[in-house]
């Protein structure tokens, strides 16, 4: 959404994410299907900012992927904070697992490779971050749960809201009616404040009013 030269210029004047994230990164573009999914620096940057503002400690992330987000946030988390990350498939997180591994905060991430839905059935816990970046055609039960499991200064933030732009076209396809219906729900959540940002591919917050 934003030009790339003004999105890099921002990156350069903003806290970024360590070396062992962005060599995560660059292995996951040079050698992974997909890595488009990525959210890439200035989301980081985001969710750094959001996990100081919010003093958080504990994250629930739906979308592991090559455990990059995740191992943005745990460097971010103070040395008794955690993340659990959900993710089905065992090869990205696989890859992700090796680079937690190797850094100081890899002991904070818990990984659980179970399908998003099936692995919330069994966490009872409240979250100071919940961060959605999982299968689209479940954003609104996830953001059902996600509400139920917020902590009282709670944020959750949900990826991919914009959909690059196909949100403003609705019956295009399963997804995108996904992430309408669900930024429907988001946006007539009563109680809470909201923003969609137009950063990378849209990035919906919610906390509690
Ligand atoms: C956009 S990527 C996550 C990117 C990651 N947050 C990052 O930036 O490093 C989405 C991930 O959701 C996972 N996924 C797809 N369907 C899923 C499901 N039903 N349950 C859990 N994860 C799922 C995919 O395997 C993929 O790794």
């Amino acid at each position: 959404m934003i030009p790339q030269d003004i999105e890099k210029y921002c990156i350069e004047h903003s806290t970024r994410p360590s070396s062992a994230v962005s060599e995560l990164g660059d292995f996951t573009k040079n050698k992974i299907h997909g890595s488009h999914m990525l959210i890439g620096e200035l989301e980081a940057s985001i969710l750094a900012f959001l996990i100081k503002l919010g003093h958080v400690k504990k994250i629930l992330e739906l979308g592991t992927y090559t455990g990059y987000s995740a191992l943005a946030m745990a460097e971010q988390l103070p040395e008794d904070g955690e993340i659990i990350t959900i993710d089905i498939n065992p090869h990205t997180t696989a890859t992700a697992k090796t680079y937690w591994d190797k850094s100081p905060h890899g002991k904070k991430i818990t990984q659980i490779l179970k399908p998003g839905m099936e692995a919330l059935q069994s966490i009872n816990d409240q979250f100071d971050l919940i961060f959605i970046d999982a299968d689209k055609n479940n954003y609104s039960n996830y953001l059902d749960w996600s509400l139920l499991h917020l902590s009282q200064n709670g944020s959750i933030v949900i990826d991919n809201t914009l959909w690059y732009g196909k949100v403003l076209t609705p019956g295009l396809d399963k997804q995108t009616d996904s992430i309408i219906s669900h930024n429907l729900k988001a946006k007539n959540l009563e109680g809470y404040t909201k923003v969609l940002l137009p950063i990378r591919d849209g990035m919906f917050l919610i906390t509690r009013s």
